[in-house]
Order: C-alpha cells, then sequence, then structure tokens
C-alpha cells in the first residue's frame, strides 16, 4: 500500500518544515523523531536540503544516517531524479572506480561494451557515498576532480564529461583522525566536511524508543497492540549499542514470539532484559583483611574440592574442569597438604 502512495499525499513536518519520508525502491520509511535531539538535526537538514553542496553524515552504526541522506535528498530540489547508493566499503578498488565512474569498450578483459558508471546514473540527483573513509587513496583523487571540476572520466576513455551530482556522504569514523592517520587526504575531508549532520545514537534521544517500537512493531503485526508496562521499561532502560537497526530487529523478534496481544517482557530478546549484577549487590570486601591474594583464594578452594572428592586428583581436576597434570602441578606448590590425596601420577 505504501509504495503506492504519491509524495504529496503527505503533510510536511510543522516543526522542521520537511516531508517526514525517506523514499526508497521498496517504499518508504516513516521517520520517527520525537526527541529534541532529532528534531534538531531534521530542522538542520531542511535548512541544507535546498544548497547543492556536500553533506557529511556522521553517526554510530544503525543510528539512520542513510535515512537522513534519503530524507535531504527527498526534500531538495533534486527529488525527481535518482538518489544513488553506494556502499565504498563493498567493493575492491578497481572494481569500485568502474562502478563509479564507467568504462569504456575494451578498457579491461571482459569489457565488451561501455557502461555508465553510477556518477552518471545519479545526473542531476543525489549519490550517497556509505562508508566514505573506507575509499582507497587511488580513488579519493578522482572523487576530489569531481568536486573541483564536475567531471567524470570513465576508465579507459580520455573524455572528460560533467555530471550534476550531489554527494552526500557518511561514516561511523572519526574521519578527522583518518586524516591525521595518512588514511584520507586532507583536501578531499575539506571538500565534503562543509555541511554536516551529526545522528546521535539512540541512548542519547531516549524519547524515541518507544514511538520506534511502536512504529516497527505495527509494521511487523496487526495483531499486536503495543507493549506491556514491564516490556516498555526495559525497552526504554536497554542502551541500544546497535541503535535503531537493534530496535528493529529486536521488535521483529519480539513480534514472532509474542502470544498475546501485546508485547511482555518475555518476549524481548534476552540481551535486554539480562541486568548486569547492580554494584550495590556485588560482593564487597568487607575489611582489608579481605583484599587476599587470588592464589589464596585458589588454593583454599583447590583443597576444598580435593576433600570433597575423597583426595582423589582426577575426580577434583574435572570437578575444576583443569588437567589433571595441572592439578598435581598445583599441589606440589602447597608446603603443608591438609587432604590426603589419591592417584598422584
Ligand atoms: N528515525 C527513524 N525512523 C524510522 N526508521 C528509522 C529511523 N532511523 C533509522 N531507521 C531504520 O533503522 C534502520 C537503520 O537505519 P540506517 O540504515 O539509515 O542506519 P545507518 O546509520 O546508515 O546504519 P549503518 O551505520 O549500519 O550503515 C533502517 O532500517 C531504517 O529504516
Ligand atoms: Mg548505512
Amino acid at each position: 500500500m505504501m509504495e503506492q502512495m504519491e509524495r504529496h499525499d503527505y503533510a510536511t513536518c510543522e516543526l522542521c518544515g520537511l516531508l517526514p519520508l525517506a523514499p526508497h525502491l521498496n517504499g518508504v520509511t516513516h521517520v520517527v523523531a520525537h526527541s529534541e535531539a532529532m528534531q534538531v538535526l531534521l530542522r538542520r537538514a531542511g535548512r541544507f536540503a535546498h544548497s547543492g553542496a556536500p553533506v557529511a553524515v556522521v553517526g554510530e552504526t544503525g543510528t539512520g544516517k542513510e535515512v537522513v541522506a534519503r530524507i535531504l535528498h527527498a526534500n531538495s530540489p533534486r527529488a525527481d531524479h535518482p538518489f544513488v547508493p553506494v556502499n565504498v566499503a563493498a567493493l575492491p578498488a578497481e572494481l569500485l572506480e568502474s562502478e563509479l565512474f564507467g568504462h569504456g569498450k575494451g578498457a579491461f578483459t571482459g569489457a565488451t561494451t561501455a557502461r555508465r558508471g553510477l556518477f552518471e546514473a545519479a545526473d542531476r540527483g543525489t549519490i550517497f557515498l556509505d562508508e566514505i573513509a573506507e575509499m582507497p587513496l587511488s580513488l579519493q583523487v578522482k572523487l576530489l576532480r569531481v568536486l573541483q571540476d564536475g567531471e567524470i572520466r570513465r576508465v579507459g576513455e580520455s573524455r572528460p564529461f560533467s555530471v550534476d551530482v550531489r554527494i552526500v556522504c557518511a561514516t561511523h569514523r572519526d574521519l578527522a583522525q583518518s586524516v591525521r592517520e595518512g588514511a584520507f587526504r586532507e583536501d578531499l575531508f575539506y571538500r565534503l566536511w562543509v555541511l554536516t549532520l551529526e545522528v546521535p545514537p539512540l541512548r542519547a534521544r531516549r524519547d524515541d524508543i518507544l514511538p520506534l517500537a511502536s512504529n516497527f512493531l505495527a509494521l511487523e503485526s496487526e495483531r499486536l497492540r503495543g507493549f506491556t508496562a514491564a516490556a516498555r521499561d526495559s525497552l526504554v532502560a536497554y542502551d541500544w549499542p546497535g541503535n535503531v537497526r537493534e530496535l528493529q530487529s529486536a521488535i521483529k523478534y519480539a513480534a514472532a514470539l509474542a502470544t498475546g496481544v501485546h508485547v511482555d517482557v518475555d518476549d524481548l530478546p534476552e540481551t535486554l532484559t539480562r541486568r548486569p549484577l547492580p554494584v550495590a549487590r556485588m560482593p564487597r570486601p568487607a575489611s582489608r583483611h579481605d583484599l587476599r591474594p587470588l592464589a589464596d583464594i585458589e588454593r583454599e578452594h583447590i583443597l576444598h574440592v580435593l576433600e570433597a572428592c575423597g583426595g582423589s586428583q582426577s575426580a577434583a581436576a574435572r570437578a575444576l574442569g583443569i588437567g589433571r597434570n595441572t592439578l598435581w602441578r598445583k599441589l606440589r606448590t602447597y608446603d603443608d597438604l591438609p587432604v590426603a590425596v589419591r592417584d598422584v601420577p
């Protein structure tokens, strides 16, 4: 149903002035942005949408960098032209070059016909260079030329031609650090890092967690009506290291497991509910007397197990999960063995 809807079926957001949609081939993503942090980000994206300058989208994995890039394109004067996403990290350098710039007939073995590249395919639209930090240095020079002159050259052809493409790139890395390490060209960095959008991690915008979860749940199931209070608490309390993508998978998982009309805490992946032992409940040393060397505690435990095994080294080694020779070596260092030891090797 969503694929059939036209862009003008949606109202622009009153707060950021954007169409809250990130169109892609299989439909549109309704972008959820309840938190103040996301509202600020989208307002900033709205101001960038009308410029043709490069935009760099940064943020942790799964935060929604591609969604932001798509929304930027969908709200730009280029919206009726292609949005072409390219994962720079997915291809080796030579292949990536001909993918991006195309190649002439006979440019290399197997190039029986000329082929246009993705820059040409994105003409008048936007190219989205994902994982830009992974771009090989040899290609960075060529990308710099596109940015400087608006010209591309197919592999194996000498004639350059002009393209009108807006470049949006993304990375989860600190690109300035890559420049310092010599892995990324400084001149290219300054060309690309003109307008920047930083997508905050989900744990820094917890107001988005439940609206996102409800949105994903509605996409997964018509039967499920929402979450129990305990499930909601778990969703909000968790830190989401994989950000929105992790939340999306957690909801898929829960929707597959839930049997009632509400997702309960038991339906959520275990990673969400497995809490670290609260610091207050951790065994703490009561006094300086308890600050004993590990070897002392090990000796005490070994002797205790040995006694419980009636002095049998083989049985004790099995119970301790160590080899019999290891146990024997340890026992040898104990000067006064209070336990009568059996089966000595
Ligand atoms: N604000 C949002 N509203 C709705 N869906 C979202 C939102 N942000 C992200 N998503 C969804 O979460 C998933 C991850 O988003 P996206 O691919 O844009 O993240 P990313 O930052 O590019 O991740 P990666 O670093 O792994 O490339 C996608 O399925 C996307 O549709
Ligand atoms: Mg991405």
